[in-house]
């Protein structure tokens, strides 16, 4: 598809044309990657990870030599049974993958994968490789991520294997101990020679735990990696590459300005604002840019008023103040918090669960502010 005809403003994941800069990040995690140095990626919902990783493999799959991988979303995974079996069948496709097409792969994966009686069909999408269930499925996490890496190994091949929204992993009881699946996992993981592993996720303090916690088996395997947002240099230069292909011409300083502030270059919300705009027939003034962006804020209201619902009375009075000062240096301050009617401590601990829900976030320079601009705009028109 030409850059002309392409949605640029996907609100899935943005790939190719679509995907803005990110080009330290892409750098940083295909060295991990070709180095095998395992990565654990952080950052809040919405804000990249699966385009940035998605946009890596990519990449890597064209490099020279090529760099094969599978993804694992752990948000479709509900037990113990269902994430083994996921496993299971991406790493069987990822061992497929590895051999080069003109030889006959049949020998080398029947012997790496032979403790799961491996059986090979040939089918429209070419070889498939199908493996059998093991008895237990922590075991079997364990044996069947030894037993890709003992294939990329003898094939000479390194490889991806990405496991997304990572943090579901510790909802998953398995037997007595909950921490087994993640004792499988790391077992594979520090035994790895071929497969360099990405984890990723959203929860911060779940992420953390697993990664940063001392006594939690995956401490110190993984390099981390937190995803900010796109410079707004960046992000200008995009919007007019991106008008330019749409209309023939660049937008108006102040409207590529406005975006971006009314967004808080937030890719999801600039992509669902730019995927509105860039419908007309002309490039949009002031007028229009703030039309379409009360329109998303309307759609958006129902979902957002639910959130605000959910917290108590002083995390609401705090979200509140944050919103129609639009930004706060010090939320806990004896001005802000006689300002919003609340005590030093009751301030303190609302302060300290938005944070910790990722409703408030702090800048570059230190201000406070709410993640979410809907949110923030429907805050304010109706305070
Ligand atoms: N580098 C990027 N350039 C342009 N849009 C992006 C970029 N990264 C993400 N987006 C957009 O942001 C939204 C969320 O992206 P996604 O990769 O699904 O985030 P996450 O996995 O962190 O939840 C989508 O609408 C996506 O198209
Ligand atoms: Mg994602």
């Amino acid at each position: 598809m030409s850059r002309a005809t392409k949605n640029l403003f996907p609100l899935g994941v943005a790939t190719g044309a679509a995907h803005c800069n990110r080009k330290a990040e892409r750098e940083a995690l295909k060295s991990n990657i070709q180095h095998g140095t395992h990565t654990w990626l952080w950052a809040r919902r919405r804000m990249g990870k699966t385009s940035l990783i998605e946009q890596v493999l990519a990449e890597l799959k064209r490099a020279r030599p090529g760099v094969p991988s599978v993804t694992v979303d752990l948000n479709v995974v509900h037990d113990a049974e269902s994430l083994e079996a996921k496993i299971r069948g991406a790493a069987a496709a990822l061992g497929v993958a590895l051999l080069p097409k003109k030889q006959n792969p049949h020998k080398l994966l029947a012997g790496a994968f032979a403790d799961f009686r491996p059986e090979f069909s040939v089918g429209g999408p070419g070889l498939k490789m199908t493996l059998r269930a093991p008895a237990k499925p922590a075991d079997g996490i364990a044996e069947v991520l030894l037993a890709l890496d003992a294939a990329a190994r003898q094939a000479a091949r390194r490889a991806v294997f990405v496991l997304d929204e990572f943090q579901q992993l510790s909802g998953l009881y398995y037997g007595q101990a909950d921490t087994t699946l993640e004792g499988a996992i790391r077992h594979a993981v520090e035994r790895a020679t071929h497969i360099s592993y990405v984890f990723c996720g959203s929860h911060r303090s779940l992420l953390a735990d697993l990664f940063e916690n001392p006594d939690r088996p995956l401490y110190r395997h993984c390099q981390k990696m937190t995803l900010h947002r796109i410079a707004a240099d960046d992000y200008a230069g995009f919007l007019q590459g991106a008008a330019k292909a749409r209309w023939g011409r660049a937008l108006a300083e102040p409207v590529t300005g406005a975006v971006l502030s009314l967004t808080h270059r937030h890719p999801y919300y600039v992509n669902a604002l730019c995927a509105e705009l860039w419908r007309l027939s002309k490039p949009p003034g002031m007028a229009e840019l703030s039309a379409t962006w009360q329109q998303l804020v309307a759609q958006d209201s129902a979902r957002v008023a639910q959130a605000v619902r959910r917290l108590s009375a002083t995390q609401r009075a705090m979200l509140r103040g944050i919103a129609v000062r639009d930004q706060v240096a010090q939320p806990t301050s004896r001005e802000f918090l006689a300002w919003i009617r609340l005590s030093a401590s009751t301030g303190n601990a609302a302060k300290r669960v938005l944070e910790e829900e990722d409703l408030i976030r702090q800048t570059d320079d230190q201000h406070w502010e709410l993640v979410d601009p809907i949110m923030k705009e429907y805050i304010r028109v109706n305070a």
